[in-house]
């Protein structure tokens, strides 16, 4: 295990010479070529053999050629580049950067811009704003897809609400919400006439998804009655095929419904504010600037959506890791609190929620990432897993070890100007729960063959669609 871990905006200088590392690219060399591996998150074959997949592309270069699914942003930048499509331009040929030093590089860099609408003339961003339908249009728009100076203003408003100090302030409540659901849990087992260590437990259902829909809706300011029917709107489209949300009906009409249902709820709030972050934002004004009906529906969507799924598979993944390396799991339950943060730490890095941006950025300039050329108007994705297991960076990185010194360093959050916003709240949530259900029921264990658990796709990231447990 590495002691002294390199600083990660350090290039590395001298090449490696173990030959599983793959050959160095040489100076100024092109990204890898032609696009042989497609990266289809909505195969669950394909996410469940993905890391032997980017282990392949790493040795290729530190910035190689892929194909992907289609998501939003392509469907907008083909209705804006007719032309380009009738010439058969293939809009999921994406550049992907593999390692870790060249990821981080390309994060900081401000040369490579969010927004898919970099580089349209008028005409082409008119054409891409008319093909997104009404309801898409929140997600498209979100601070996620933006970039300075509308990024940092609105990113501004919303940051203080995730500061250490706020993180403090909601520890006890984050507390009671676990503790609540994991009486639940031992309610209906007991109404069911099971007694420990044999009482049965769906885990992602009774505990990884209520726990940060609760968060997030509390935080937000989603009122308690009304977050049953927000979470069936929410989860028709998270569940739906990224490749047929088109054409997908009720995932649709679903979030249309959220649109007007948040609309409704902005008017309460300005007519009669309450403590949490949709007052806030109703009634924000920075450096002279209100934010505008869109941007606020937007930013809700974006906190919502993000602050959902991610942590609900973070949560997952961390149990199923952890059942998984008995070795592991006998030293995490010796010291559940003097463990957690490790062990929060080695999940994201070892199955991050998230394998890569599901968004491309454009390169407004020519670029040089590591030792590749990156030619302006690239599109490229930064492959988040790729780079967590990087060995140039991560000693032994397939292997799970909660007590890695260096686990922290992984980039599973993004880096630079987009890092995630929820981090810490993210953390905490997962901290929380996993020292308490290692605590409480110290039996715990699957009820399955870990072979058998299927990853899910609708939402593009990785997790455990159903972990059913003993406890
Ligand atoms: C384990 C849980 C989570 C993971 C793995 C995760 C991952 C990420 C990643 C990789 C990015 C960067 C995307 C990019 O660079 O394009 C990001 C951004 C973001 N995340 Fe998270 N996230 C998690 C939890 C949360 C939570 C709990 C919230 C909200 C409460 C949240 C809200 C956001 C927002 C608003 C952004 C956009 C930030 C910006 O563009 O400035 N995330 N997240």
């Amino acid at each position: 295990m590495a002691t002294t871990p390199p600083d990660v905006q350090k290039r590395e200088t001298t090449p490696h010479t173990d030959p599983s590392l793959g050959a160095e690219t040489a100076p100024n060399e092109a990204p890898v070529a032609p696009p042989t591996v497609k990266l289809d998150r909505a195969d669950p074959e394909f996410l469940a053999g993905a890391h032997a997949v980017y282990s392949g592309l790493r040795a290729q270069g530190p910035v190689v050629h892929v194909s992907f699914g289609t998501n939003f942003a392509e469907r907008a930048r083909a209705a804006a580049s007719p032309e380009r499509q009738a010439q058969g331009g293939s809009g999921n040929d994406w550049l992907f950067v593999t390692r870790y030093d060249e990821a981080v590089e390309a994060l900081l860099d401000e040369r490579i811009a969010s927004d898919f609408r970099t580089g349209m003339t008028p005409e082409q961003r008119e054409r891409a704003a008319a093909a997104m339908p009404e309801e898409f249009r929140p997600i498209i728009y979100s601070l996620i897809m933006l970039d300075p100076p509308d990024h940092t203003r609105l990113r501004k408003l919303v940051q203080p609400n995730f500061t250490a100090r706020a993180m403090d302030a909601l520890k006890p409540r984050i507390q009671r919400l676990v503790d609540e659901l994991l009486d639940k849990a031992e309610r209906a087992a007991a109404e069911r006439g099971e007694t420990a260590p044999e009482r049965r437990m769906e885990f992602v259902e009774t505990f990884a998804y209520p726990l940060p829909v609760q968060v997030i809706s509390d935080l937000l300011g989603i009122p308690v009655e009304d977050q049953p029917q927000v979470h069936a709107w929410a989860e028709r489209f998270l569940q739906a095929d990224p490749q047929q949300y088109m054409s997908n009906q009720e995932a649709r009409a679903g979030m249309m419904a959220f649109t007007r249902y948040l609309e409704g709820l902005f008017e309460r709030k300005r007519r009669e504010p309450t403590e949490d972050m949709i007052s806030q934002m109703v009634h924000a004004q920075e450096d002279g600037d209100r934010l505008d009906p869109q941007e606020l529906l937007s930013m809700v969507f974006i906190l919502f959506l993000a602050g959902h799924i991610t942590t609900v598979n973070l949560l997952g993944n961390g149990v199923v890791a952890l059942l998984r390396h008995p070795e592991q799991h006998a030293r995490f339950l010796a010291d559940p609190a003097g463990m957690a943060k490790g062990m929060v730490e080695e999940t994201l890095r070892y199955w991050g929620p998230v394998d890569f941006l599901g968004s491309p950025r454009t390169v407004k300039e020519d670029v040089e990432l590591g030792c590749v050329h990156v030619p302006k108007g690239s599109k490229l994705t930064v492959g988040l897993a790729s780079a967590n297991r990087d060995p140039r960076r991560f000693e032994n990185p397939e292997a799970y070890d909660i007590t890695r010194p260096d686990a922290h360093r992984h980039i599973a959050f993004g880096k630079g100007i987009h890092v995630c916003i929820g981090a810490p709240l993210a953390r905490l949530e997962a901290q929380i729960a996993f020292e308490t259900l290692f605590r409480r029921f110290p039996k715990l264990r699957l009820a399955v063959s870990a072979d058998s658990l299927r990853l899910g796709v609708g939402a593009a990231m990785r997790g455990f669609k159903n972990i059913p447990v003993l406890f």
